[in-house]
């Protein structure tokens, strides 16, 4: 198949593939092929996670937690992720780059969100931008969106607001919450989303919006009847220590490996063993 035929699920890296298209996630959704996302914060991540065939890399806020050491994801901003986001975009030659708009960089309405987006794009190269919020950030998605710029929403559990949210709670549950997130999906799909991220919601509302939309919904950690998933790359290949979320599987112990090799490294370093002859250089 064709990669105009089938965009998703590429595998291994084809320099002929095309690029990833807003257009190819309707598709998907009309076809029932799954979307893959990780995000990503530099250039080998992103151009191995582009090799495998993911289809989108978010370079999302949460590099506040995991490249900067924030406790949370509110202080990040835009001067901070524009450097991160340029080089993701330089590794990924088939994935869609999403840039994700950071706290404080859109909320005062669409002239600032315009902006923000207009700056990921010009100084990063990124395909798309995402914004938090439903009803909320309907205006900003509706003029961003009307710029030519695509955006993908992002309801549910958003981290950005977890003050006001109360902390890390499953949002969505009980039929206030349900109805909350119904009215915050099809805001953001009426504004003109072309895909919408369902953070920690249960699986069977997420599976209301998933039917109830046109476009498709992204998981993080909202169950398996959405129309792709979405993972924090050091979460999901175990470099992030400490609690992970229910949600995530680990496809790899990084954190370990790093571990022992750089314990190995300063053994070999302090014994004499390294370097080695073969690693010198002679005259
Ligand atoms: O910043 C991020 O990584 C995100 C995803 C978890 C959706 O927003």
């Amino acid at each position: 198949m064709t990669d105009e035929q089938r965009p998703y699920g590429a595998g291994q890296a084809d320099p002929a593939l095309k690029r990833v298209r807003t257009r190819h996630f309707q598709r998907a959704k009309e076809q029932g092929i799954k979307i893959t996302g990780l995000t990503s914060y530099d250039y080998l991540s992103a151009s191995i996670f582009d090799d495998a065939g993911i289809d989108f890399l978010l370079v999302g806020d949460s590099a506040g937690n995991t490249v900067f050491g924030y406790d949370t994801t509110i202080p990040v901003t835009v001067d901070e992720l524009i450097p991160l986001t340029g080089a993701v975009v330089r590794g990924a030659k088939r994935a869609l780059v999403i840039a994700d708009m950071p706290f404080g960089s859109y909320e005062n309405g669409p002239d600032e969100a315009l902006a923000t987006a207009i700056r990921f794009m010009k100084e990063t190269g990124s395909h798309a931008v995402k914004l938090e919020g439903g009803v909320r950030s309907a205006k900003q998605i509706k003029r961003v969106v009307r710029a030519g710029i695509p955006v993908m929403g992002h309801i549910g559990f958003t981290p950005q607001s977890e003050h006001g949210l109360g902390g890390h709670i499953i949002q969505g549950r009980g039929d206030d919450g349900g109805d909350r997130l119904l009215a915050d999906a099809h805001a953001v799909e009426d504004a003109g989303a072309f895909a919408v991220v369902l953070e920690m919601v249960p699986s069977a509302i997420a599976g209301r919006v998933t039917d109830e939309l046109t476009v498709p919904t992204i998981s993080v950690g909202a169950g398996p009847e959405c129309d792709g998933q979405l993972l924090v790359w050091s979460d999901w290949a175990g470099f992030t220590r400490g609690r992970i979320p229910r949600f995530v599987k680990q496809y790899a112990n990084l954190a370990d490996t790093l571990l022992g090799a750089a314990r190995s490294f300063k053994d070999d370093v302090e014994s004499g063993v390294y370097p080695a002859p073969e690693h010198e250089y002679g005259e």
